[in-house]
């Protein structure tokens, strides 16, 4: 029997993991619990106002990721285009919503712009760490991201279920997709560019935890 080779997507995966808590996942494995970020989302007593600072400041990260794959002339971020996880339209319309409802909706305060800004400079010079980005906020996003919408919703809206949460078609298959298409484009890496992906991980972590943050706040 010949076992399947794994793809790159599955060490990405695993370098992840290690930077959740087991609170936050089962197979997390990070110790310190810094703030009520790393603490299970049940427990997470959320505000409207923060969570929408959240909203705003991913949407600038989605703008800048889908604008930056968009219009790239590089053929490797071609593939990336519709992959179906767009976020940046169905975000647009939640906040439409919340603004229906009578809420104010912030300006931008920092984060979502800064991380935007380091992804334009990212993409222009330095694939392999751009691909963690890419990949990590994504996958965030359809993993945790899920999970505090829900909380989000039950505790705070209602249960309305916004459309930053909704996909076409089956989530499971067009992350297998995206999976795929990662797999391809990483398939030539060196191992050097593999371990340079790899340990932009943490940094990712950080600049999506600086956007997360505000839920609580
Ligand atoms: C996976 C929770 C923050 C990236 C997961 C999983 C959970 C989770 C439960 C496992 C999903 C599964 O395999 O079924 C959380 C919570 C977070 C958080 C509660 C914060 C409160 C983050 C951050 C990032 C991240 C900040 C990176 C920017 C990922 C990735 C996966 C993952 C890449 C793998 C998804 C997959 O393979 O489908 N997260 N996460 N997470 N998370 Fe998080």
């Amino acid at each position: 029997m010949t076992l399947q080779a794994k793809g790159f997507v599955d060490e990405m995966r695993m370098v992840s993991m290690r930077l959740h808590t087991r609170e936050q996942a089962r197979e997390g494995e990070k110790k310190e619990v810094k703030g009520p970020q790393d603490r299970s989302v049940s427990k997470w007593d959320p505000t409207i106002v923060g969570y929408l600072r959240f909203l705003v400041e991913s949407k600038l990260v989605y703008d800048a990721l889908e604008c930056i794959v968009d219009k790239s002339d590089f053929p490797y971020y071609a593939e990336l285009r519709n992959t179906g996880l767009e976020r940046s339209e169905q975000l647009g319309r939640d906040l439409e919503w919340f603004k229906s409802q009578g809420y104010g909706i912030p300006g931008p305060s920092g984060p979502g712009v800064n991380y935007a800004f380091y992804l334009q400079q990212l993409s222009a010079k330095d694939l392999p760490a751009f691909i963690c980005h890419f990949y990590n906020f994504y996958f965030a996003h359809t993993a945790g991201g899920r999970m505090i919408g829900k909380t989000v919703a039950e505790k705070l809206l209602n249960k309305k279920d916004l459309e930053c949460y909704k996909w076409d078609g089956e989530l499971k298959q067009i992350l297998q997709n995206l999976r795929d298409k990662i797999n391809k484009v990483t398939l030539g890496w060196t191992r050097e560019e593999k371990n340079h992906c790899l340990e932009e991980t943490e940094r990712s972590f950080k600049y999506s935890g600086d956007i997360l943050r505000f839920i609580l706040s």
